[in-house]
């Protein structure tokens, strides 16, 4: 399979380039900048990628890559902090610019160039700048290919090396042709195939899943979330009935959905599934509890106890599965305070494989969110699995600001499956990232026909975002919102006024706790 490598310099948009080259078939995966030169040769890339960042090359300890990348024969493109290593390292000058660069800029092209193929010198082109320093002074070599007004080298190559730089950034959605450019380069430049598919990981994974299991048992906890989903179908297709799956229901669910997952498992999928109501427990747990984080440990704790018991019951595993993500893998660079690698590891079931003594499996290590998607729609999982808003491990419970009863349970059920509803035959469903009903505790007076009502407030939530870490409200019209407000009202009881969140994150967050 053909690879290319993206060493991370500590941009924020370095995870992007990934994106793009993964969304054109090209596999890839990003390694911090200090990578050794033995990593970097067994790796076997056919082009690198020196990614963006925030330090200067000026700095006395600037992060460098090993020399190793250029002598690896591969071609090599550096974005904006990338470009001015690659220039500096090969012998060119950079110096700090007068005036720093960020935003939209307009290049035009001067020359034709393997790397600008498809971009015509008879207009100009947008794109995104971000930078402070500059190259002031070519390698051997190399030559000017494009410029914007205040950047004369904006985009450089040494063509017969196969050495490219760009001072903007190609990965972000903002530099228009952006796509273009980097599949000029990994397809037309390094000679990638682009043949990464879900198919191929799918044929690559399973050998893969068995020789590491081998005759031991793998535990599966299912939220009924595309990741645990996903992760146990592909699972049950390389092992069988070596697979464990175990759904514990904590009541705090939405409307339906426990028999939802309980169906597709068995219908569709034809896994078994081993099924625990422990929703009294948890209600139990959280009487009188009002405290967020209490919820929230309560809640996490009393998991893992209600799981631990069933699996013993079921007579214990080896591996536990885990749906972790590549976002979650990446070590990502940071600088504050110089140069540090740190690795985020994800646990849905924290606590768990250490207490349990369980080694982990993880499948989808290496995918993003939407290579998931795309392996589950491969297994045959339809897209109303897999398009769905995320949901949080503690339900319910963080949209009941707080105590917790089964009375109000059911009323959020009632009014967020309505709500949920509505959005779906508005069309909207998968325009909005995430979209809840909260219910407050507070009640308001009403009057329906001629009487007075004193009820709960319900409040909707919905929200735009990419990744969740920064979120805005959605605009919905005012029609859609006075229609939602009326069915809630005249159809679940218990409550008699709805208002609509319109806080972005930050300051506020998705959820209410
Ligand atoms: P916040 O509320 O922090 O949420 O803006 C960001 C995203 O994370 C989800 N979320 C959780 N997911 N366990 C989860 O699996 C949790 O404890 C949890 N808390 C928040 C939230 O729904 C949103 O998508």
């Amino acid at each position: 399979m053909d690879k290319i490598l993206i060493l991370d310099f500590g941009s924020q948009v370095t995870q992007l380039i990934a994106r793009r080259l993964r969304e054109d078939g090209i596999y890839c995966e990003i390694h911090p900048f200090s990578w050794s030169e033995a990593n970097i040769r067994q790796y076997g890339a056919k082009g690198v990628i020196l990614s963006g960042g925030p330090a200067s090359v000026h700095l006395e300890h600037s992060p460098q890559s090993s020399p190793a990348v250029f002598q690896l024969g591969v071609p090599v493109l550096g974005i904006c902090y990338g470009q001015q290593l690659m220039c500096q390292q090969l012998g060119g000058k950079v110096e700090p610019s007068d005036a720093r660069e960020f935003g939209r800029a307009m290049l035009h092209v001067t020359k034709n160039s393997a790397l600008l193929n498809g971009l015509e010198s008879t207009q100009d082109y947008q794109v995104w700048m971000s930078h402070g320093d500059k190259v002031t002074q070519l390698p051997a070599g190399f030559e000017v290919i494009a410029t914007t007004t205040s950047a004369p080298f904006a985009a450089v190559a040494n063509e017969s090396k196969r050495y490219y730089g760009v001072q903007f950034h190609p990965e972000v959605a903002h530099t228009l042709d952006g796509a273009l450019m980097l599949r000029n380069f990994t397809k037309n430049i390094c000679g990638c195939k682009g043949d990464w598919t879900m198919t191929n990981f799918r044929q690559a994974t399973l050998p893969h899943i068995r020789q590491t299991v081998g005759k031991q048992r793998v535990l599966c906890a299912v939220s009924g979330g595309v990741d645990s989903s996903v992760v146990a179908k592909l699972l049950h297709e390389a092992i069988g009935d070596q697979l464990l799956c175990v759904f514990v229901d904590t009541g705090l669910l939405r409307a339906g959905e426990a028999e939802q997952v309980r169906k597709s498992f068995a219908e569709y999928y034809n896994i078994p599934l081993v099924y625990v109501d422990a929703s009294m427990l948890f209600l139990h747990r959280l009487d009188g509890v009002r405290d967020p984080e209490r919820k929230r440990k309560i809640i996490g704790e009393t998991f893992i106890e209600v799981f631990e018991q069933e699996v013993e019951r079921q007579g214990g595993a080896d591996f536990l599965a885990q749906g972790t993500l590549y976002p979650d893998v990446i070590e990502s660079v940071s600088f504050t305070g110089g140069p540090s690698a740190t690795i985020k590891s994800h646990h849905n079931v924290g606590g768990l494989p250490a207490r349990m003594k369980l080694k982990l499996i993880e499948p989808v290590r290496e995918l993003f969110k939407d290579e998931v998607r795309a392996l589950g729609r491969d297994m045959g999982m339809p897209d109303s699995l897999l398009m769905r808003h995320p949901f949080p491990g503690p339900g319910l419970a963080i949209r009941i600001p707080g105590e917790i009863t089964q009375e109000k349970i059911d009323i959020l059920q009632k009014a967020d499956r309505l709500y949920i509803e509505e959005i779906r035959a508005a069309g909207l469903y998968d325009k909005i990232w995430q979209a809840f009903a909260v219910l407050l505790p507070v009640k308001t007076v009403g009057v329906m026909g001629d009487a007075r009502t004193y009820e709960y407030v319900c409040a909707l939530r919905a929200v735009t975002s990419t990744d969740g870490m920064t979120a805005d409200y959605y605009p919905y019209e005012h029609e859609f919102l006075a229609r939602v407000s009326s069915r809630i009202v005249n159809e679940v009881r218990g409550i008699n006024r709805v208002v609509y969140d319109i806080t972005s994150k930050p300051p506020g967050t998705i959820e209410w706790e």
